[in-house]
């Protein structure tokens, strides 16, 4: 059984003008130590999957249709809140898109990790490195001695003067680095990471990404990694799901589905990643625009943008079709070739 298994999973999300079909039947399994990289356009539902996870999105907006999502075998959307309560933080651990809002701009940074690390404390002692019971001055103590180490860890200078700044006082990339100490505090088994580094600038980010793979590497967590960035991917990742508006459209190995993308979407998205020797004017965009999720195309719905489409396209949600020992691939045309 693997640590994360999302199945067939359907939500809609009202809005104004109707009820968009924001995933549509999406599977996804993660295990321990694998690096999931969720690729794909703006508004396909990377976020949402994320936070479905989480159980972080409000009812309504979001309406669930169909399908599960169980963590080490216990049915999330069956969970309640004090359950979900009890594994945020801890055995799940999250980065959410923009860091800016994310850190309490009037509370220092040791005191916003004091309150993670306490909440993580509460439901497993062990993790302050204290008994059953312990005082409250003794976990408070535990806790911010934790949030010093953490501090330490991701690679704050002087962590122990630092750890009573505020926010403001700290740089956009170690903003970033507290967020992943907080998500790790806790000691999680797996790190929903939702563009962990769009905000910082290159250099930064590729130190930002070194740290995460490091300390995967050195505690052996499941990441689930959302960015729309083909490099990042490559850098770090283990295994790829590509999505396209609610639905993944080809999933594997990385290096499988770089070498050999089979869905034409996979391969729009890596045809249009810059790289140092594209020749100016070479990169290859992807012609029309996601469609609209409140009157979705039938069938496949990449097939309005699609070259290989035919009538079939439009007719059933094409099924995965292994095309590797770990890489599958949901299109006709590779249905047909396979
Ligand atoms: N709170 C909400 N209320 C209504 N619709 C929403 C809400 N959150 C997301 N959506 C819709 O769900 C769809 C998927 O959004 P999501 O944020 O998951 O996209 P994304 O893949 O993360 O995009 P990006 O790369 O821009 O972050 C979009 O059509 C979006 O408009
Ligand atoms: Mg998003």
């Amino acid at each position: 059984m693997a640590l994360l298994e999302i199945d067939n999973l359907h939500l809609a999300m009202r809005s104004f003008d109707g009820e968009a079909q924001v995933l549509n039947g999406i599977s996804l399994s993660v295990d321990k130590g694998q690096v999931w990289g969720l690729v794909g356009e703006t508004g396909c539902g990377k976020s949402v999957t994320g936070l479905s996870v989480a159980r972080l999105l409000a009812s309504p907006p979001a309406r669930y249709f169909g399908g599960a999502i169980r963590f080490d075998g216990q049915d999330l959307m069956q969970a309640d809140e004090a359950a979900m309560r009890r594994l945020r933080g801890r055995r799940i651990g999250m980065i959410f898109q923009d860091p800016t809002t994310n850190l309490n701009p009037v509370f220092r940074i040791g005191e916003q990790m004091v309150d993670v690390a306490l909440h993580a404390g509460a439901t497993d002692p062990a993790i302050l490195g204290l008994p059953q019971g312990a005082p409250r001055r003794a976990r408070l103590a535990a806790a911010r001695q934790l949030a010093i180490r953490m501090l330490d860890r991701v690679g704050i200078p002087k962590a122990v003067d630092r750890v009573d700044d505020y926010p403001h006082q700290f740089s956009g990339g170690m903003r970033q680095r507290v967020l992943i100490a907080m998500a790790l505090i806790g000691k999680p088994d797996l790190l929903i990471a939702d563009e962990p580094t769009t905000a910082l600038d290159v250099s930064v980010q590729a130190q930002i990404l070194q740290l995460l793979y490091d300390l995967v590497g050195e505690e052996g967590l499941a990441v689930l990694l959302i960015t729309h960035n083909l490099g990042v991917v490559a850098q770090i990742c283990s295994h790829v799901a590509v999505m396209y508006a609610g639905n993944i459209v080809e999933s594997g190995d990385v290096r499988s589905v770089f070498k050999q993308p089979g869905h034409p979407y996979t391969r729009a998205l890596l045809a249009a990643v810059p790289t140092v020797q594209s020749v100016r004017g070479a990169l290859q965009d992807l012609p029309g625009a996601v469609p609209d999720l409140i009157h979705p195309p039938p069938g496949c719905r990449f097939a309005p943008r699609c070259a290989l489409a035919t009538p079939a396209c439009a007719q059933a949600l094409p099924a995965p079709v292994p095309v590797g020992p770990l890489h599958s691939v949901s299109c006709l045309a590779v249905g047909a070739a396979a």
